[in-house]
Parts: C-alpha cells; structure tokens; sequence
C-alpha cells in the first residue's frame, strides 16, 4: 500500500513536534495502521525562520491553501491556529477536495465545525480534532466512539493547562500572575494572544466542542457563559486554602429540565477532592454517564510533545481508513443550542 502523504501547515510548538514525532515513529505508525506515513510538504509563516527540523526532502508550499489543494497531499494537517483565515479556507479546500484534514485549533472548531464536518461528511474525508480538547488525553474518542451506546448527564474538568499551571505555581509558590503566564508562554503551553487562555475564552471552545458530542448539540461558543482567572492573586488562593480550598478555572456542560448549561469559571473544590489534586499543566474530564459510575481521564493538556501525540494519533487513523462522523452523527441531526449562555444557578 502506498504511504499516506501528509502535508503540515504551522510548524510552531505542536507542528515541528508532529514533524519529529512521525519521522521518529515511522516504523511503529506503519505496523500500526498498515501503512506508511511520510511528511510530503509543509508551509508556515516565514521560510526563512531557522528550525531545528530536518526537512529534507519535504516540499515547501507557497501557501496553506496550495498546501491544502497539493494534489501530492492525501491529509492535510492544521497547525496555524486562529479562528479564521487562513485555516478555514485551507480546511475547506482540502475537505472539498476529499481530502483527510487533522486539526488541533479548537477556536476554528468553535466556531466553523458544524461547516467543516458538513463537508467532511459530503466529500468523504475524515475531520479529526482529537489535540483539540485536552491535548494527549484520548476525550474525544472516548466521547465520540466510547460512549455512543451511553447517554451523558455532564461532562467537566479542568480544560486549560495554562491556568491550572498559573494557579498551580501562584499556590504553591506565591509567584504573581504575570511570572506564571511568562512561564506558561516560554513553555509553548499558552495561546498566541494568551487572553484566551486566562479570559476563559480557549476553555469555552474546548467546553462546547465537549457539549456538542455528549448532548447532540451545534457546537456553540456563544452558548457558554465565560469568566477567566486574570483576576485572581496569590491572596486570594491563600484565603481558599485557609478555608480548606483549591481554586481551579472549570468548564462544566450539563443537561438539565430547562437544556444544556454551558458555563467556565474559576471554582472552590475542596483540597480533599480529586479535583483539588490536578496540578500544573495538567487537564482533567470527568463524565458522568447515564447508568454507570462516572469516568475521569487525566493527562497532559497542552506543550508540543503531548498535543502532537494526539494529533499523529488521528493521521494514524487517517492512515487506517477511519472515517468517523466528526461529531458523532450525521450534521443534519445536530440540535441547536442556546444562542445566549444559560443564567448561572
Ligand atoms: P505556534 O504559534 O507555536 O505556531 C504556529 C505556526 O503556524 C507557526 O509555525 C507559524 O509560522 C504558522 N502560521 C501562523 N500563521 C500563519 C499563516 N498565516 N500562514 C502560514 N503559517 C502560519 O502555535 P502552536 O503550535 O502552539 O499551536 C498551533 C495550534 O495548535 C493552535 O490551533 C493551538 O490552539 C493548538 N494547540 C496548541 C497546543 C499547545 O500546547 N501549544 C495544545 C493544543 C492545541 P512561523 O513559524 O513562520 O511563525
Ligand atoms: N493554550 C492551551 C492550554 C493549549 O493551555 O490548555 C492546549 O489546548
């Protein structure tokens, strides 16, 4: 069988991982999927950026979408970020042109999913996302395909590894918010404009990308009712701890009689729960299903090495011939949420 030919766009913290990681995993992603996967071009921002990647061989594209219309390129891989261009029409272009598309920008996501899975599912490519929500931790399968015979009460957790880090070290060491976010960002954990990360805002996208596999739901950032952790200082995690608690920044996602809740903001977990033990860059997702104990998956959730574990996780099942519904069923029997986020109660 012929290699799976892959073309990357962005090769910033996750894109250059991805590069490595296939090039590194070579022979076990072939005996794994049945099939070789070779990086076959790539694009970014500047060609003339030094990396210390080895890209011999590898065709630079002018653009990301000559990348994504290559004719050489059987999935196309998104790695640039941003909720808009050039991502979108990139994605689209590869997706109309029946072409498999790995992504890990849940903002596009957020916002443009319920689109993009419309042509996935009209062209016959796969749409995969699984680095979006929770880096390396495998949530979107265990949703997606895990639980499709299991209804889901709620779904929530720690789903920004930025602010559990900031809060994390803000506790344990009484370092300032804006140390800590430095921190983050030297890391490659935070967004390019990290206002996403510590507003809410990424948190939000990953909570309703979640919302709309366990319910059936449009995905729906505008359905979420937003509040971010910048206000936060150390005496304020003191005074919890005092009080026997830890402050952690949720996204939680809940039916309930009157619809889906959606909603992210920092929250007092008691020091004795779970929870409460989830530190540093770490994400954490529990589920509550209908007729069985809930189920708590924890792992690394964000950095180049874990985000790119999952994103060369889905150009295997690319390579397989995995063709999933992108949210779990057909688009057209996804039902609208909200248009406003739910009071709070
Ligand atoms: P970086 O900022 O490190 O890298 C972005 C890459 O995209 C760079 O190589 C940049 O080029 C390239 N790029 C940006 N804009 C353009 C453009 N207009 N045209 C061509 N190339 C462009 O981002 P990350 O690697 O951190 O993130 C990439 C994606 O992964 C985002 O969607 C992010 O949300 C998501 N993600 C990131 C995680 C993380 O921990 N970092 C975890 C999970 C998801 P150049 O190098 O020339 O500047
Ligand atoms: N900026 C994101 C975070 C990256 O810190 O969680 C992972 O999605």
């Amino acid at each position: 069988v012929a290699p799976l030919r892959v073309g990357i766009a962005g090769l910033g913290t996750v894109g250059a991982e991805v590069v490595r990681l296939i090039e590194e995993q070579s022979r076990t992603l072939a005996e794994r999927s049945g099939r070789g996967v070779r990086v076959v071009a790539v694009t970014a921002r500047s060609k003339a950026k030094k990396r210390s990647l080895d890209l011999r061989g590898v065709n630079w594209a002018k653009s990301p979408l000559d990348l994504a219309s290559d004719a050489n390129v059987d999935c196309f891989v998104e790695l640039m970020g941003g909720s808009g261009e050039p991502a979108l029409s990139a994605i689209e272009a590869a997706l109309k042109a029946g072409k498999s598309v790995v992504t890990a920008n849940k903002a596009l996501i957020a916002k443009h999913g319920v689109r993009l899975a419309k042509a996935a599912e009209k062209h016959g490519g796969a749409f995969n996302y699984e680095a979006a929500v929770g880096a390396a931790i495998p949530v979107i399968k265990t949703l997606r395909e895990g639980l499709a015979g299991t209804g889901v009460s709620r779904v929530y957790g720690i789903l920004n590894g930025t602010c559990n880090y900031i809060l994390t070290r803000m506790e344990q060491e009484g370092l300032s918010f804006a140390e800590c976010l430095k921190d983050a960002q030297r890391l490659g954990y935070a967004e390019a404009d990290p206002s996403f990360d510590v507003d809410g805002h990424d948190t939000a996208q990953k909570l309703a990308i979640l919302a709309s596999l366990a319910f059936g739901t449009k995905v729906a950032q505008s359905a979420v009712y937003v509040e971010g952790i910048s206000s936060i200082a150390p005496e304020d995690l003191r005074a919890a701890e005092e009080l026997g608690y830890r402050v952690k920044l949720l996204g939680v996602a809940v039916r309930t009689a009157k619809g889906i809740e959606q909603r992210v903001h920092p929250t007092m977990v008691p020091k004795s729960s779970s929870i409460a033990q989830v530190m540093g860059v770490t994400n954490a997702v529990t589920i509550d299903g209908e007729g069985i104990p809930p189920i708590t998956l924890v792992g690394p959730g964000a950095g180049g090495a874990a985000t790119a574990s999952a994103v060369v996780a889905d150009i295997a099942d690319v390579a397989r011939g995995i063709r999933a519904k992108p949210f779990g069923r057909p688009v057209e029997r996804l039902r609208d949420t909200s248009k406003a986020p739910m009071e709070r109660h």
